[in-house]
């Protein structure tokens, strides 16, 4: 099999004047101590939602997007610690107007008055460490049910991904486009995968929403991304600095007297 020629706008690194080099490699350590700091946040975000911190896995994403399927707080409340705090059937009442969302007119007849004489000796709102339940919006708040990430967070993050995420990746594919990859359809696809995983990623949040497994196609546009930032990074630093010029370039005429391969 021949390997594919060089291209007559193509340079190699060992072709560009140092101080191209030096702004390059500064842009990737700065690049690439964002992909740091962007791992940490995610992982400080997203980890803990299953219950379990110290993996980010199916579960966490699923409950971020879609949300966990459990009730609303109110829910788990009256199940759970505030249980002892009222006869039983009237949690029950309580966790089916809930549940039937939670009308402001029953709120009025019956729901106000069961609060008023249970709950409200400790949550009138007098208590900053306590949830307020005095009135009909306090209560409102802890009545929703946990549906997960709402849809016009979803769509602020995704205008600050998309347009965050194509500057990212224009650079290092500019960087990258003066590396020595052969075969060839290597270097494309790393340099292109990244942009299509970016629509992918961005897609699936909300296609979580409707069907949980697509939780596993955002783990695997964002483990791609992260392979393909890796594989440009450390090629480029490693052919800009240590490689040498590649055969093909030096026999062109071009680059560094060091010459490989
Ligand atoms: C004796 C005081 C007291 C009374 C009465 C009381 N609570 Fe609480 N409630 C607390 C305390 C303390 C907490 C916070 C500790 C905790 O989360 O377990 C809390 C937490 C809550 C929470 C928040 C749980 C969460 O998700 O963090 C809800 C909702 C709640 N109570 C509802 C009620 C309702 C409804 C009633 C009346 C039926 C009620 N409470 C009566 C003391 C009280």
């Amino acid at each position: 099999m021949s390997v594919a020629p060089l291209h007559r706008l193509y340079s190699h690194y060992s072709e560009l004047p140092v101080s191209i080099r030096i702004m390059y490699s500064a842009a990737l350590c700065i690049l690439g101590m964002s992909y740091l700091f962007a791992m940490l946040y995610l992982f400080h975000t997203y980890s803990g939602r299953d219950g379990d911190a110290m993996t980010l896995s199916y579960d966490d994403l699923v409950i971020a997007y879609a949300g966990s399927g459990k009730g609303s707080r109110i829910e788990s409340a009256l199940r759970g610690p505030m249980s002892s705090m009222l006869p039983t059937d009237e949690a029950g009442a309580i966790v089916s107007w809930v549940q039937k969302g939670a009308d402001q007119p029953t709120y009025e007849t019956f729901v106000k008055p069961v609060l008023d004489k249970r709950c409200s000796s400790c949550h009138d709102g007098s208590n900053p460490h306590l949830v307020n339940l005095n009135g009909y919006d306090n209560l409102k708040k802890v009545t929703e049910q946990d549906t997960g990430t709402d849809v016009f967070t979803l769509v602020r993050v995704s205008h600050i991904h998309l347009f965050g995420i194509t500057f990212i990746f224009f650079i290092m594919g500019t960087v990258f486009s003066h590396a020595y990859v052969r075969p060839v359809w290597i270097k494309y696809l790393v340099t292109g995968l990244p942009f299509l995983c970016l629509c992918v990623d961005v897609i699936s949040w909300y296609m979580v929403k409707l069907y949980h497994p697509f939780a596993w196609v955002t783990m695997g546009a964002g483990a791609v991304t992260g392979l393909c930032f890796a594989t440009m990074w450390f090629t480029s630093m490693y052919q800009m600095w240590i490689g040498g010029t590649p055969k093909p370039v030096a026999e062109r005429g071009g680059g560094d007297i060091r010459v490989i391969g």
